[in-house]
């Protein structure tokens, strides 16, 4: 699978947004480059520039409490998709389209076979990697023509993860909060924010723990991983963050965020607290979960964990690069993935070392 062409990509949506024909349309004035950027990499969608590059990452979708004996069957969005997570028959989980191969049966609605995942209409099943089957009575007769599209699904820290772009499909990264053994995680639950996960999740709602009038400097770095942010305030004080990417913040705390289409995120906190080694393969963990329904509906309730753009009116020193710098990131790996190459980020070796997301802590 190859990316559109970005730039050819960014002229039809600037079109579309101003009703004229592509052709019409000049890549020169910087505010509409502005504009037409965030039109473009605010975008989820298969076959879209950054829906494409969105791809190329691993993503949460579920908790491992969601999936229950009384409850294996859950509808998931990731990147404007609506898919069906499920564990079938053995435990073995799985995420398939939600529609039956055969005439669209809302796979929603089926049931679980030791096999895979049943359609309720004509008793077709698909196995975890979509492979389908007729059921009559205790025999499985293939259907290889009616293969359903799956995805990759693996456990880790208590969470669901897949990937839903193409292969080779890299390594799930293990950054720290997730991967270490020396202490304990909780994980924080939270209602479906409505806002695009660049334009208002990343961007622009922020709520800065050193305020725009306190900060002596602000530094913007990349690393492996994203870009981390360094605030000094007047008085000395010092605070870290970091975008991971494509989408997660790592404050204190890591903040999982999966853009389910152009307009909703899906988000989770991680908190760990370091003490007595645990001995617990975060693979199989079940960590303790909360949920918090006190922040929802939008992109002014995120809680205050943004703070790659300004500092609030005025902002400080070097106040927007982050924001260039993200755009520009997006845009660089936009042609990387148009050449066949990983986007920055891309971890291969599933036996790496735990990746640390904050020197400090
Ligand atoms: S629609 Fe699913 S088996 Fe017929």
């Amino acid at each position: 699978m190859t990316a559109a062409d970005p730039e050819a990509a960014l002229r039809h949506a600037i079109a579309e947004q101003m009703g004229v024909t592509d052709g019409e349309v000049t890549l020169t004035s910087e505010a509409t480059e502005a504009t037409a950027h965030d039109i473009v990499l605010g975008r989820t969608g298969p076959g879209t520039p950054c829906g494409d590059l969105l791809r190329r990452y691993w993503y949460p979708i579920a908790l491992v409490r969601d999936l229950t004996e009384e409850r294996p069957i859950k509808a998931v969005r990731i990147l404007s998709e609506t898919l069906v997570l499920f564990k079938d028959g053995t435990g073995k989980v799985g995420l398939m389209q939600d529609r039956c191969t055969h005439v669209g049966g809302p796979m929603i609605y089926g049931w679980i076979d030791p096999k895979g995942l049943g359609c309720g209409f004509h008793d077709w099943v698909f196995d975890t990697e979509g492979n389908c089957f007729f059921k009559f009575y205790n025999r499985y007769i293939p259907r290889p023509w009616a293969k359903a599209k799956a995805y990759p699904v693996q456990q880790y820290a208590g969470i669901y993860w897949t990937y839903v772009g193409p292969e080779p499909i890299p390594a799930l990264p293990r950054y720290d909060i997730l991967a270490r053994t020396d202490g304990t995680r909780r994980i924080t639950a939270y209602p479906e924010i409505q806002a695009n996960w660049l334009a208002d999740g990343i961007g622009d709602a922020s709520v800065p723990p050193i305020s725009a009038d306190q900060t002596e400097s602000t530094q913007f770095a990349l690393t492996t991983y994203g870009i981390t942010k360094r605030t000094v305030s007047r008085t000395g004080e010092i605070d870290e963050q970091a975008l991971i990417l494509p989408t997660h913040l790592r404050t204190d705390a890591l903040w999982l965020r999966t853009p389910m289409d152009d307009g909703h995120i899906w988000q989770v906190r991680v908190d760990f607290v370091p003490g007595p080694e645990s001995g617990i393969d975060p693979a199989e963990e079940t960590p303790e979960v909360a949920d918090d329904e006190s922040h929802h509906a939008d992109a002014a309730t995120i809680p205050p964990f943004v703070s790659l753009d300004s500092w609030g009116s005025g902002g400080g020193p070097n106040a927007d690069r982050g924001q260039v710098l993200l755009r520009a990131l997006l845009l660089q790996d936009l042609h990387r993935v148009h050449q066949g190459l990983d986007p920055l980020g891309t971890v291969r070796n599933p036996e790496h070392a735990i990746i640390n997301t904050k020197l400090n802590s």
